[in-house]
């Protein structure tokens, strides 16, 4: 699996899928879910409707309309309260599931932005921990590559660090 960083927005990268962190409606929302609606146009809303939501942890895929990449995966972060209400296994399941659909579709590359770090208050060492183990622990053929996209400098310095060591 050969992993990369990039500290780019995430809706003008193309890949074969990018990964948004979605909420349980799949009707859009702030963050990088915001910004994903924004770029992919009202289709993607109609499209997800029809999903009618997504429970925490799971993924599913969709196209991606006026983004730049072939498809979209969605996925709701687990909401940080504390550590004790299994947000660690629901944060795994998310990375975990995403590429599943990326290895079910055999899409090569895959670009994750760090769920749940941002309005859903997960700490960052700890989410880009289980985030890298997860996909470097990834034993299928799909996906070949691994964008991890990061959004301010602190983030990038945490991921580069846990990337690296
Ligand atoms: N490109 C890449 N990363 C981004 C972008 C972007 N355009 N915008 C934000 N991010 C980063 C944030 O800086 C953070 O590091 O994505 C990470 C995830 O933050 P959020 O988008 O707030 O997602 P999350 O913490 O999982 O909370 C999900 O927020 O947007 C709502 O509908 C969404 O209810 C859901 C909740």
């Amino acid at each position: 699996m050969q992993i990369e960083l990039r500290q780019v927005d995430i809706t003008r990268i193309t890949v074969d899928a990018i990964v948004n962190a979605a909420n349980t409606t799949l009707l859009g929302g702030g963050g990088v879910d915001g910004a994903i609606h924004r770029a992919a146009g009202p289709d993607l809303l109609a499209e997800c409707k029809k999903i009618g939501g997504c429970r925490t942890g799971e993924a599913v895929i969709t196209k991606a309309y006026r983004l730049p990449c072939r498809y979209l995966i969605h996925t709701p972060g687990p909401v940080w309260n504390g550590g004790s209400s299994g947000e660690e296994e629901l944060l795994r399941s998310c990375y975990s599931n995403s590429l599943k659909l990326a290895s079910d579709n055999e899409l090569e590359v895959l670009a994750f932005p760090s769920i749940s770090t941002g309005i859903y208050g997960y700490p960052i060492e700890d989410a880009a921990k289980i985030a890298v183990g997860t996909v470097t622990q990834w034993p299928e053929r799909f996906p070949s590559k691994v964008i991890f996209v990061t959004f301010s400098d602190s983030d990038t310095q945490v991921y580069r660090d846990i990337i690296s060591s």
